[in-house]
């Protein structure tokens, strides 16, 4: 580290950023527990590499958030770059879905292909949240229904239909709830506040007697929520009764998929047959794109010609050419195999270098790794105690008590164990 973080520039720039940005950032960081002024003025970012950031202080760090799981190969990797420089020179922007563009349909194939049926159709969106509500519109239109089974500390986007759907915060919600969808019920995640997967699925069962649910909604791994992966057989069953139910599954894979879990698509690999399946963050490798990919029978509804889910950006050339990279840098450079493999001794790793009374639990899937702890003010504490020693983590789970881990799927053991041992040393010193 060059300067103590923060350091003199990322003040001023944090400085001015108060001036012109919303409120809602700033004011949230302070109000968290425990929180100082040091959280009030947090880094400002200039340059990255790899699994390296860099302020603009000019100290460096280690990146285990990276984007919140979006750059999925690494900063500036060179063929996701060489893609962007050679769609630039030829098409930056076409016409969405009046006129596609060569790029827009070689992604769409390519998506289709990732489809639990082999052979999808695909609605090119912008954001996770966008993706999702283009697969709640989806199911809307497949079924003639209009409910949602939903859960507990789910995370699905801000939008509004998705917003109606997120059971992460219930005061994410509040000041809106008059504009947002009656018409979703949530039920408990399983394993997360105790909940058995027995106690979850019959209260989904209960949900879907009433035969107006389009679709149950579900992150195959609890996200936000706390890394909380759901026991074996949870998802194939929660597939199984949707569709007994007429109803369709949807699996928001957005931060789970292409890899972050260690497969190419979490839902499929624990038995779930989705209808519909959302990716985004890692799509894009950084820039905003995103998909709902949906089973032909569940895509058919569009097909009366009523509506359109579309914006002006959805499936811009740039972005396109960014996914087809990040798909083929997965293949060639076997990377859903790696995370696989990284993630299973991460967790070893960290499970050895953190036996401390304050670590609850470090748990996940692949390279999407929560470690629990004893409290939220401990999380930020640990979060702002790995800072200065050059990481950058963020917290998440329903009480803020979860480091979340989602580096780059090109992180090494080396670093895993350096973060583990920086974090031990945190914990002593509290
Ligand atoms: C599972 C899941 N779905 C949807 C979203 C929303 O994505 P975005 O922030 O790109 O709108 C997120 C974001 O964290 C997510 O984790």
């Amino acid at each position: 580290m060059r300067v103590t973080v923060p350091g003199p520039n990322s003040l001023a720039h944090a400085e001015r950023a108060a001036v012109v940005e919303c409120p809602a950032f700033g004011l949230r960081r302070v109000a968290r527990p425990g929180a100082n002024a040091d959280d009030a003025a947090p880094i400002v970012l200039a340059r990255a590499s790899g699994c390296e950031l860099i302020d603009v202080d000019g100290n460096r760090y280690l990146d285990f958030a990276a984007g919140f799981g979006s750059v999925l190969l690494g900063h500036g990797h060179p063929s996701l770059k060489r893609a962007l420089r050679d769609q630039a020179d030829t098409l930056i922007q076409g016409l969405g879905d009046v006129f596609s563009s060569d790029v827009k349909i070689a992604l769409m194939e390519s998506l289709a292909a990732l489809h639990p049926s082999g052979h999808g159709q695909v609605l090119l969106t912008q954001s996770g949240s966008d993706a999702v509500a283009a697969a709640m519109k989806t199911a809307t239109l497949a079924t003639g229904r209009h409910g949602f089974i939903a859960f507990d500390g789910a995370y699905h986007g801000l939008g509004f239909g998705p917003l109606a759907a997120c059971g992460f915060q219930a005061s994410f919600r509040k000041p809106f709830a008059p504009q947002l969808s009656a018409h979703v019920q949530f039920c408990p995640y399983p394993g997360l506040r105790g909940a058995s997967v027995e106690a979850s699925l019959a209260l989904v069962r209960e949900g879907l007697r009433c035969g107006t649910v389009a679709a149950v909604l579900v992150e195959p791994l609890l996200g936000r929520g706390g890394c909380i992966a759901p026991p074996a057989g949870f998802l194939a069953e929660l597939g199984r009764l949707a569709h007994e139910a007429g109803a369709l599954l949807i699996a928001d894979e957005v931060w789970t998929g292409l890899g972050r879990t260690g497969a190419w698509l979490k839902s499929e690999v624990d038995g779930a047959a989705a209808d519909i399946v959302c990716l985004g963050k890692g799509l894009g490798g950084g820039l905003p794109i995103s998909a709902c990919v949906a089973s032909r029978e569940a895509m058919a509804g569009w097909s009366r010609g009523e509506t359109i889910h579309t914006s002006t950006h959805a499936g811009a050339p740039l972005g396109c050419a960014a996914a087809l990279a990040v798909l083929t840098t997965l293949r060639e450079e076997r990377l859903v195999e790696r995370a696989r493999e990284l993630g299973n001794r991460a967790q070893g790793i960290l499970r050895e270098r953190l036996a401390h009374d304050r670590v609850v639990d470090v748990r996940g899937a692949g390279l999407m790794i929560g470690i629990e702890l004893d409290s939220a003010a401990t999380a930020l504490a640990a979060t702002r105690h790995l800072l200065r020693r050059g990481f950058v983590v963020v917290t998440g789970g329903i009480d803020g008590a979860t480091l979340t881990l989602t580096p780059p799927l090109t992180i090494t053991d080396a670093d895993i164990a350096s973060l583990g041992a920086a974090l031990r040393e945190g914990l002593d010193a509290a």
